[in-house]
């Protein structure tokens, strides 16, 4: 009998400490989920599902208000810890609806805030972190969050074998897989080492974090930036510009699975040769769409959607919104904001290319061009087929 694989739990990075300063409100994705990530005046970090429990807006659209975060569509403030329901500005006098946020679990630990996935209520403690012993957020240098197009596995592998600004013998490379940390060393303590903790924005994407341990003043700090910055782009545009054709079958891929799931005592091996050899393949040139409009004369012209469901079609003129035309047409679609923001509207698209207003999608999700937000969006095409 096959059972299923259990995805062990594990924690992950979501961005530095100091992405909060400020009273800044952060966005990211977790393995496919928006997640926004904000402090609290009294200093608690808080890692939530980025949508309000009232109307299913992204909360990273809102406002800090000192120890609640609020929605920005209805007002609706939430609370820092449990995220519940504090105050509905409508009705300040009433007490909260029980509605609360859904809550993830949040750690700020060696100058990065740490998430994890919950099941059945239980959450494994965060594992002590070899690279970061002794490590501190007041003593290192953070580098620029950098987003790779490429999955989690690549950008290991890319990064098992980072060249440090700096050193002139050579490098060991350690990585723990239970945090997805992986430590960079000169093995003559030449140069600074470099921490980098990947995060798995979702299929495709990873984000790269990093830090380098020690103390520097201000000039240090900014050199050591830079050159780390330098070679994460050249990294970055590397994988990006190429396929990486798996090599899980080659000895030197397995060499690395190997070094991976080492015990912690055997992690950290001097490389007198980079461990892993990738095979790239160049990518197929995308076909970039034909261009069938002249930029800015899309922003109002007439179009025609195809309904798949219905069969019909429904004529757009110009200035008119494509919810009002299919109001006309007898067709309903369920709204509430109507000014782009709730997500209520959403609409799958199954041909054409829409013309994207709203502040739901992401820039992932406007890019596939497979669903749009009909109370604001309109086409950049003569015609869309809704899946209506
Ligand atoms: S996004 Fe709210 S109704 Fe369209």
């Amino acid at each position: 009998m096959n059972e299923a694989k259990q995805e062990p739990l594990r924690w992950y990075a979501l961005c530095t400490a100091g992405a909060l300063d400020n009273a800044a409100i952060h966005r990211t994705e977790l393995a496919g989920v928006g997640l926004v990530v904000w402090r609290a005046d009294d200093g608690r970090v808080n890692v939530w599902e980025d949508r309000c429990p009232h109307r299913g807006v992204r909360l990273s659209l809102g406002h800090h208000r000192g120890d609640t975060l609020q929605c920005q569509y209805h007002g609706w403030q939430f609370a820092s810890g449990e995220g519940a329901c504090r105050m509905v500005p409508a009705h300040p006098q009433a007490s909260a609806p029980p509605i609360r946020v859904s809550t993830w679990p949040a750690i700020e630990r060696h100058g990065f805030v740490w998430t994890c996935r919950t099941a059945h209520g239980e959450t494994p403690a965060l594992p002590e972190i070899d690279s970061f012993e002794g490590v501190t957020a007041n003593a290192c240098a953070p580098l620029r969050s950098t987003t790779i197009d490429a999955d989690l596995a690549s950008v290991q592998r890319a990064l098992l074998a980072y060249v440090l600004p700096n050193a002139d013998a050579a490098e060991c490379a350690a990585f723990e897989g239970e945090c997805e940390t992986l430590t960079v060393e000169s093995l003559d303590g030449a140069a600074a080492s470099a921490i980098f903790v990947l995060q798995p924005v979702h299929a495709g994407k990873t984000r790269v974090h990093g830090i380098v341990p020690g103390d520097f003043d201000a000039a240090q700090r900014l050199a050591l930036q830079r050159a780390h910055q330098t070679r994460l782009n050249a990294l970055r545009d590397a994988l990006e510009a190429m396929a990486v054709v798996a090599t899980e079958t080659s000895a030197e891929s397995e060499a690395v699975f190997r070094f991976a799931e080492a015990p912690a005592s055997a992690r950290i091996a001097p490389i007198a040769q980079p461990l892993v050899r990738m095979d790239i393949a160049p990518r197929t040139p995308v076909q970039s769409a034909p261009q069938t409009t002249q930029p800015g004369d899309d922003e109002e012209r007439a179009f025609t959607v195809h309904l798949a469901r219905s069969g019909g079609s429904v004529e757009v003129p110009a200035h008119t919104s494509l919810l009002d035309a299919l109001r006309a047409q007898g067709v309903d679609v369920p709204t509430s904001c109507e000014q782009g923001v709730c997500g209520t509207c959403l609409t799958p698209v199954l041909d054409g290319e829409p013309l994207h207003r709203d502040a739901w999608l992401d820039n992932r999700e406007r890019a596939a061009n497979d669903c749009m937000l009909v109370c604001v969006s309109r086409a950049r095409t003569p015609t869309l087929t809704l899946d209506l």
